[in-house]
């Protein structure tokens, strides 16, 4: 969903100003020395990292506006980190912002600030583009890691995924002065800043007024009276002392982190674009995970097409699905740059993608998804059939959808470079026939007769999945796929974009094009088959019937066929391994629909955990649910809101037909 931009000017010093808010987003000339007295001074942030007895310190504020106090915050971690024995310990800190600045003007904002410029630039550079809900980037190897939330206070907080023992470890109450947006400063998001918090939580604001006070003292917190900064003549700042008894939300869907010792063994099972976003995700961790596949190499399951196309699958409304696939398109594509930008090298074009309206009927639906503005134009918006044909640079008489940041991307240098990149062990040949724990760590059973264990198990398995007795009750769905290689000659040779329609046609690269794919359900053969040439062959014809061109194209028969791993809704299946069989006890009263509290937490298989329906979007999806399954795992913090995850549990099938009394 679209956010509106902050509408800004600056004033005389280049200090940046609210127009709707008529308020300075922070004090002139003096921003950091007063993000310094607030919020890292009176947060007596430096001398509780000092004797931090955890991995990670998260801080929440309200209000991101130019992300200035983030920045100065990152300065001292990073200069404290440099300092510590702990080379493990990470900044977490979670923002929310309801008018997010543009690109340009938070460059000029932050231009203000030159000491702050490789934080500031690596901001820039993973700014993301105005849609709602979380946004994570990463600084410093990952060492900072900064949950960016686009949306109103008031929404965000009540959406996050808290957890027993709370959430935040310190408060920037930050914001436009309590008279200028009274919307923000109520009583509600000081309940909730409670909830959200941690024991021992602190809190610091710049503001003293009385109503904001009184307001923290009722939520809970001790509220103390602080010199404030600089013309200001007080401050407020103080701690909360809280018994961990969050509830969850839904005790069905609590996601419980890894039952973790310091150096777990973990072992990944697959050698695939979700085993390969598990072991990149961990290594910005600093922890090492071994990768075991079934196959004589790496991406030879359904991650091996040489081209697959990089596109979210959006529509007009925004229901989970939607947001899910624009939020996990956007980190994808940060996270492919990123790798770019530390040498690692991967065949690929940013070249766009475009949604051909190839009918009537499809071009009804684009135009609605436009009009609506559901998704800001930098994600996705209307081109008419000259712009199509000038981007595409052969004749395209359609007009559509344009995806700027979509392109292609070969899927196996893609999997190897991610395995580069987290310095894996790589076992091939190497099968699991089965897996089982008692007390101690699992025990996995290889196809050759030997055994080893493994702290944590992430199975990644693909469309194998359902071969594990502990994963063999989840509705997996297998759908085999073709996809051609088409000799790049003629007018097709220039095509410069992906076309997209039922199926996807690519630019060329070593000579040839991909044209994809075949849908074919409960078939698991992987033989190359003229007859489903012929399917995309004649789809592709019917699809673009006004381009001449498309009856010149001539398919070879080094095409490839794999079997995709798909699920009844379409979304990816990440989290810990349900127990079914216990699950299906603990709530077969769910139907009575009685409160909350009368459930208990879910039984899942412990330190077993999965990332596998990745489907037909895998390239988009696969980054962002690795990295939600890692931060569930380590029990940080989680880039997505509960309902959102809740979509991506691997129990929802069973809950939902638990709830329908089917289960
Ligand atoms: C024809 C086709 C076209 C596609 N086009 C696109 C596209 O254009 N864009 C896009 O984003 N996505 C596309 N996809 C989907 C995308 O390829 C998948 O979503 C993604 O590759 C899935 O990755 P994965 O790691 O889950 O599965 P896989 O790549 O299949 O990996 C599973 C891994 O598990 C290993 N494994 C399984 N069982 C065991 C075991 N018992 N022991 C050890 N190892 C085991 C296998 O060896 C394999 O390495 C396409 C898929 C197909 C089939
Ligand atoms: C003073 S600025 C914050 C300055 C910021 N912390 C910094 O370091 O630059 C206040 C910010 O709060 C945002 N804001 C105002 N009301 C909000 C709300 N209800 N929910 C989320 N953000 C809000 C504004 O858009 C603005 O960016």
């Amino acid at each position: 969903m679209t956010i509106a931009n902050a509408k800004i000017r600056f004033n005389e010093n280049g200090t940046p100003y609210a127009t709707q808010f008529e308020d300075l987003y922070f004090s002139d000339n003096q921003g950091l020395d007063e993000t310094n007295h607030v919020f890292v001074k009176h947060n007596k942030l430096l001398q509780r990292w000092e004797n931090w007895q955890n991995q990670q310190f998260v801080i929440a504020e309200t209000g991101f506006g130019t992300g200035l106090n983030v920045l100065v915050t990152m300065l001292h971690f990073d200069i404290f980190r440099q300092q510590s024995d702990n080379p493990t310990f990470r900044l977490h800190f979670i923002s929310i912002e309801k008018f997010p600045i543009s690109h340009e003007d938070l460059a000029k904002a932050l231009s203000l600030y030159p000491e702050l410029a490789p934080y500031s630039h690596a901001l820039l550079e993973q700014y993301p583009i105005p849609v709602a809900g979380c946004h994570r980037l990463t600084f410093l190897g990952g060492k900072v890691i900064l949950d960016l939330w686009l949306g109103d206070v008031h929404e965000v907080l009540p959406k996050m995924e808290n957890k027993p023992q709370g959430l935040i470890d310190t408060w920037f109450l930050d914001g436009f002065a309590p008279s200028k947006n009274p919307e923000m400063w109520t009583q509600g998001l000081f309940e909730h800043m409670a909830l959200l918090a941690k024991d021992q939580c602190h809190f610091a604001t710049f503001t003293a007024a009385g109503h904001v006070k009184r307001g923290l003292r009722e939520a809970g917190f001790d509220v103390q009276k602080q010199p404030g900064h600089g013309r200001k003549r007080d401050m407020l700042a103080g701690s909360i002392d809280k018994p961990a008894d969050n509830l969850s939300r839904l005790p069905y869907f609590a996601r419980k982190p890894a039952t973790m010792n310091k150096t777990p063994k973990i072992a990944i099972i697959g050698g695939g674009l979700a085993a390969a976003n598990c072991a990149y995700a961990l290594s910005k961790r600093g922890l090492q995970a071994t990768l075991y596949c079934q196959d004589n190499a790496l991406a030879a399951g359904a991650s091996g097409n040489a081209q697959g196309g990089f596109y979210p699958q959006l529509n007009a409304q925004a229901g989970h699905a939607s947001q899910i696939h624009a939020l996990s398109f956007n980190y994808a594509s940060k996270l492919y740059q990123q790798l770019l930008n530390q040498g690692i090298h991967y065949s690929h074009q940013w070249c766009g993608t475009f949604q051909v309206a190839f009918n009537d009927k499809v071009a009804a639906r684009y135009r609605k998804l436009v009009d609506n503005q559901t998704w800001p134009d930098a994600l996705i918006h209307w081109i008419d059939a000259q712009q199509a044909t000038n981007i595409a640079k052969v004749d395209l008489p359609y007009p559509g959808l344009f995806i700027p940041q979509g392109g292609w991307i070969n899927l196996p240098e893609l999997v190897a470079g991610l395995v580069k990149a987290a310095d894996s062990t790589v076992v091939i040949n190497q099968q699991l026939t089965s897996l089982a724990r008692t007390n101690g760590p699992w025990q996995l059973n290889w196809q050759d007769g030997s055994q080893c264990d493994a702290d944590i198990v992430i199975m990644a398995t693909g469309s194998d999945s359902a071969a594990f007795q502990q994963m063999s009750p989840l509705p997996f769905r297998l759908v085999r796929g073709q996809v051609e290689a088409i000799n790049s000659q003629n007018a097709l040779a220039n095509l410069s974009t992906v076309l997209c329609h039922k199926g996807y046609l690519t630019p060329a690269w070593q000579g040839s094009h991909a044209m994809g794919s075949t849908y074919v359900k409960d078939d698991t053969n992987r033989d190359y088959r003229l007859s489903e040439q012929q399917t995309n062959l004649t789809m592709h014809q019917q699809a673009l019937e006004k381009c001449d061109w498309i009856n010149d194209i001539q398919p070879t028969t080094s095409g490839r066929a794999a079997i995709r791993c798909s699920t009844p809704d379409h979304l990816p299946m990440v989290g810990a391994v349900p127990d079914t069989k216990i699950q299906s006890e603990q709530y077969h009263d769910l139907y009575k629909a009685l409160p909350a509290k009368h459930y208990p937490p879910p039984i899942n298989h412990t330190d077993l955990f999965m990332l596998c329906g990745l489907g037909s979007r895998g390239l988009s999806t696969a980054p962002l649910c690795a990295e939600i399954l890692v931060s569930q795992i380590l029990n940080e913090p989680l880039p997505l809101s509960s309902n959102l995850l809740d979509a991506l549990n691997p129990n929802r099938f069973l809950i939902r037909g638990l709830i329908r009394r089917q289960g």
